[in-house]
């Protein structure tokens, strides 16, 4: 007879819109539950621990610290990504942090420092990857199946009004950095970036609206990135977000329209299911092997490192004007 797993006892740092997501997400994986949460502003804790059926904490040394709690998930704004992860780690407790996951790559270095030395799992919220379709697209490139990969498109598409769009960086941190580990993990490093930015319809914040990108990787073949808050693609087979690989010998797409619920989803006019999955996804893989088993996330911090690389090599090439190398 084998005796039952204890449930993992979860705690969130940070009740915004994510949580939401990560809480729906807890509660779809078997044996974990999610103990409770903090969040600076206490009134949208309380508003939150009641919503999700959890508990309270008054700070967030006390969430760390609690027994109950056997992991961490750190879902604030990227400026204390940092501060949670290490004050969770050092606390001797697992971390998923959400992405961008630092600021500047010089945070992700201490992150892989902390987690090396404390001896802990800190994944990194690369929630796309944990997608079934862009593992098969991965296992597809590196298996040569696709024959020579020629390009690779991410596109999104995906109108944000003001208001939401400033409690963000602009696109190019804030969702170019999920086409950047998305493109790593399918296709590998990128040789050199030319990108360019534009700020196209709010009234005052200043962060860009869209970003596009060309970059040419290493394996030779070249990729487009796209991220626009600016406007939601409403034509036929729309690029709301869609991830497609083209080789000489055979393509694949992902795309989010393939799954879409006529209701506002946080942020988005319709609830486009796969966001959801992503993250259930995500944290299943973060409780059953990173968690329960110690081993290791299909995209490591080595890899959010290189994925802050690009950002910063995108935003160099808009500053200058010119193609920056990797
Ligand atoms: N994986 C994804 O697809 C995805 C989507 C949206 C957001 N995110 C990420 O999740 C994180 C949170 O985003 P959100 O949409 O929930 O934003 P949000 O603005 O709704 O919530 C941010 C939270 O951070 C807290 N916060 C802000 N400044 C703080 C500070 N100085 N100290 C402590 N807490 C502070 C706020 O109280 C709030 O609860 C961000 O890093 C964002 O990039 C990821």
């Amino acid at each position: 007879m084998t005796t039952p797993k204890k449930s993992v006892g979860i705690g969130f740092i940070g009740a915004g819109d994510i949580s939401v997501l990560h809480a729906q997400a807890v509660a779809r994986c078997p044996g974990a539950h999610l103990v409770g949460l903090w969040n600076r502003t206490a009134e949208r804790a309380a508003a939150r621990a009641e919503e999700f059926s959890c508990r309270q904490f008054a700070t967030p040394d006390e969430l760390v610290a609690d027994p109950d709690v056997d992991a961490v998930l750190v879902l604030t704004n990227l400026e204390t990504h940092l501060e949670y992860t290490r004050m969770a780690l050092r606390a001797g407790k697992p971390v998923l942090v959400e992405k961008p996951i630092g600021a500047s790559t010089a945070e992700i270095e201490e992150m892989i420092r902390l987690s090396e030395e404390t001896g802990l799992p800190c994944m990194p919220g690369h929630n796309y990857i944990y997608e079934e379709s862009l593992s098969r697209s991965r296992d597809l490139i590196a298996a040569g199946d696709l024959g020579k990969l020629t390009s690779v498109y991410v596109m999104y598409n995906i109108h944000h009004p003001e208001e939401v769009a400033r409690r963000y960086p602009g696109v190019i941190r804030q969702i170019l950095t999920h086409h950047s580990y998305i493109l790593l993990f399918l296709a590998g490093p990128v040789r050199r970036v030319s990108a360019m930015k534009a700020t196209l319809h709010y009234e005052e914040y200043k962060e860009e609206d869209i970003a596009m990108a060309l970059l040419e990787l290493e394996n030779g073949a070249l990729a487009h990135f796209c991220a626009s808050f600016a406007a939601d693609d409403h034509a036929a087979d729309p690029w709301t977000v869609m991830v497609k690989a083209i080789g000489t010998a055979g393509s694949t797409r992902y795309s989010y329209r393939d799954w879409v619920e006529i209701k506002p989803g946080l942020a988005h006019s319709q609830t486009y299911t796969a966001y959801q999955a992503s993250i259930t996804n995500e944290v299943r893989h973060f409780i059953d092997v990173c968690v329960r088993n110690g081993g290791a996330p299909l995209t490591t911090l080595e890899d959010a490192l290189q994925a802050q690389r690009l950002i910063e090599a995108i935003e160099s090439s808009v500053a200058q004007g010119a193609t920056v190398e990797l």
